[in-house]
């Protein structure tokens, strides 16, 4: 680089201190002209730097004609959006980890910045540490892309994961996810899946080249499974995932899902355990290509935001239209996407019932799975119960979601059914 770029760094907590700590060790001709927090205890741990360059006034940065890029790690839509808004409209260049604000924004904000002849980056928002943004827009563009299934969700992995290798309830090892501050307090947006939808979301924008409406993506999170659900996987060869879903039909519709699935252990996806995230993506001519890697924390996500600030920062100093594959292109205008409701999707199911132990019981299941149009893959029942209900586990081949959701009605409501337990699809 043959001029020294300053940026301004919008939020000092997790991810900003790892950009920062980073950023102070590493001399890469960046310099940070200032940074914004509400908090002013954050900066007493940086006794090294001169407390001017510390403020509480966002606009302090976005107002500073010095800085060319802004670093917002502040999360969340409010105030991170107006924020960013009144950089841009300053000619600054926006780096940014904000998953819930590019997936519920993006649009306005990518028509904003081509207005005003600014790029947004995002690599941090999608997979922490994984480079996948930039890889899908340049290195993968020459690609017609069928298919992206992602573990876009480092809590939910690892609880899951726990709940599989050490036998344990969901509700314990939340606590204890919770108390290793991989969860948060509020687990919401990662137990339910809101998290992964805002990554799918993106990551289906990018590949497709289309708008998506993150209120149309189908979302179930993970709380509903129980240790019986992993077991039973695991029986038949399965692992439980979340596993966030998109592919592109012929006629251009979407089926954009995030759901928890049954993945085969043949498939590489079922072999990232922990809080590690990966996505496959499947494409022409590429076939099948997998990234993986920590999806959150300190440092991977700084790794992914300074990555950002320097391929913005070097294209800076040599041109005046800086990453062109990059931008979002305003001419070409992205269609919104067209999304399949989720009964109109095709998947492998299994069923999960609890039903009275009398003759007949499994019989009856088969011929309403078979009077839906359900081709059954294995029917078992597991084990009687001690208080004499049995435990069955149904394997469906491909079906409509709309057949199978009729077929579960149609047998919650015989007089030998409990409780249909649970309802999961199945990825081979
Ligand atoms: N809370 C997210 C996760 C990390 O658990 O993966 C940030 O997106």
């Amino acid at each position: 680089m043959n001029k020294k770029i300053q940026i301004g760094l919008l939020g000092l907590g997790t991810v900003g201190s790892g950009v920062l700590e980073t950023l102070l060790k590493k001399d890469c001709g960046i310099t940070i002209k200032k940074i914004a927090d509400k908090d002013t205890d954050k900066i007493k741990q940086y006794a090294e730097l001169s407390p001017d360059i510390f403020t509480i006034d966002a606009y302090e940065l976005i107002n500073d004609p010095e800085i060319s890029i802004i670093v917002e790690l502040i999360g969340g839509v409010n105030p991170a959006f107006d924020f960013i808004k009144a950089a841009i409209k300053n000619k600054k260049h926006i780096v940014t980890a904000n998953k819930e604000l590019i997936a519920k924004h993006g649009k306005e904000l990518f028509s904003l910045a081509e207005e005003n002849n600014v790029v947004i980056l995002y690599e941090a928002a999608v997979g922490g540490g994984i480079p996948i943004i930039m890889p899908l827009r340049q290195s993968l563009a020459g690609n017609k892309i069928t298919q992206i299934a992602g573990i876009l969700n480092g809590t939910t992995n690892y609880i899951l994961t726990k709940m599989e290798q050490e036998g344990s309830d969901f509700e314990d090892v939340l606590k204890e996810a919770q108390r290793l501050g991989y969860a948060e307090a509020d687990p919401a947006g990662d137990v339910k899946g809101h998290d992964a939808a805002y990554k799918i979301s993106i990551l289906a924008s990018l590949a497709f080249d289309k708008n998506v409406d993150i209120s149309s993506v189908y979302v179930e999170g993970i709380d509903k499974i129980s240790l019986i659900d992993i077991q039973c996987a695991d029986e038949f060869g399965y692992k439980i995932k979340l596993i966030g879903l998109v592919r592109c039909d012929d006629d251009e519709t979407l089926d954009i899902r995030v759901h928890p699935m049954l993945v085969s252990k043949n498939h590489p996806i079922s072999r990232i355990d922990d809080v590690l995230n990966a996505v496959v993506i499947e494409g022409e001519p590429v076939s099948r290509v997998m990234f993986s890697g920590p999806g959150a924390g300190k440092f991977p996500t700084a790794s992914s935001v300074i990555g950002d600030i320097l391929a913005l920062a070097n294209e800076i100093c040599i041109t005046d239209y800086p990453l062109p594959m990059m931008r979002y292109d305003e001419h070409h205008k992205r269609k919104n996407a067209v999304i399949k409701d989720i009964d109109e999707t095709e998947n492998k199911y299994y069923i999960r019932v609890t039903t009275t132990n009398v003759p007949g019981v499994i019989g009856d299941l088969g011929l309403i799975c078979g009077n839906n149009g359900i081709n059954l893959y294995s029917i078992i029942q597991k084990k009687v119960l001690s208080d004499g209900s049995a435990k069955i586990v149904l394997l469906t081949e491909s079906a409509k979601e709309k057949s199978v959701r009729k077929a579960v009605e149609e047998i919650s409501k015989r007089p030998t059914t409990k409780t249909v337990n649970n309802l999961l699809r199945v990825m081979d």
